[in-house]
């Protein structure tokens, strides 16, 4: 592969499975945290093909400075989170708003904007939604707002960033630590049920999402889609 892949969110779960992908298939990576512990066992797990940075990317001058020290990027991929959970419609105040879209939204689009002086001819961008855009899962308002707006800037950014390509993958629910809010035995539970009600039989892995998101870094023909990778969980329950 020979390429330079920056993963925004790299120190963690989609990201990490991402990067760890993308070294075995012969690429360099920079991953992209906050926490300076988990950055660091994300790097010893990835071993010498990766490089590390601390970094907040809801701070535009932190991603400037990054990507001003990185150089030229071949491929980019967002797969920051926003406040993990659900939140019924009717307690949805406007600072959770506020903060899905400044944990969320807003740190994918200044991504994109910091990495677009350095991105290679042939570059491409991958970033992260989920299944909540265009569900209906009561809880997840403004988890659906926001991923609905990351997946709407897909096709508007493929054709006024074009050659450059811009996709997105949105995940089901992915065994991670996004799900750490639950305790043990609540979240096993929570899978159960997901898993049972999921065509495929089961909830997916971090490495179930980089994997589709290898193959949008890696097919120079596709630009504009959102893939959804959710074991068929949009169709419903099977009988
Ligand atoms: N897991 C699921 O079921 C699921 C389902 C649908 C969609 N998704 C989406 O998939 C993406 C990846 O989630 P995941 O499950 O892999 O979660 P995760 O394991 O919690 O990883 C999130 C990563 O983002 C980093 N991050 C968060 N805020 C950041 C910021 N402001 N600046 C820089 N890095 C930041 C985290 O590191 P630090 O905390 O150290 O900064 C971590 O590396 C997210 O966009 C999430 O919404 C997940």
């Amino acid at each position: 592969m020979g390429k330079k892949v920056v993963i925004v969110g790299g120190t963690s779960g989609i990201g990490l499975a991402t990067a760890g992908r993308l070294i075995a298939a012969g690429a360099t990576v920079v991953i992209a945290g906050r926490d300076k512990d988990r950055l660091n066992s994300a790097l010893a797990e990835l071993g010498a093909e990766a490089q590390g940075f601390v970094v907040d990317a809801r701070d535009e001058q932190d991603l400037a400075r990054m990507f001003a020290e990185i150089g030229p990027v071949d491929d980019i991929v967002v797969t920051v989170t926003g406040p993990a959970g659900t939140t019924p419609f009717r307690e949805v105040t406007r600072e959770l708003l506020q903060s899905h879209v400044s944990g969320k939204l807003l740190p994918h689009i200044a991504v994109v904007q910091a990495a677009l002086p350095h991105l290679a001819p042939g570059a491409s961008v991958t970033l992260v939604s989920a299944a909540s855009a265009g569900g209906s899962m009561p809880g997840t308002a403004a988890l659906a707002a926001v991923n609905a707006a990351v997946e709407a800037t897909v096709p508007v950014l493929a054709l006024e960033l074009a050659p450059v390509r811009v996709n997105a993958v949105s995940p089901g629910v992915i065994d991670t630590d996004w799900w750490n809010f639950l305790p043990g035995d609540a979240r096993a539970d929570v899978f159960a049920g997901i898993a049972a009600a999921t065509p495929v039989g089961r909830v997916g892995s971090a490495d179930d999402i980089a994997q589709a998101i290898e193959f949008l870094i890696g097919n120079s023909f596709t630009t504009g889609i959102v893939v959804r990778v959710d074991g068929g969980a949009r169709l419903g329950s099977p009988q």
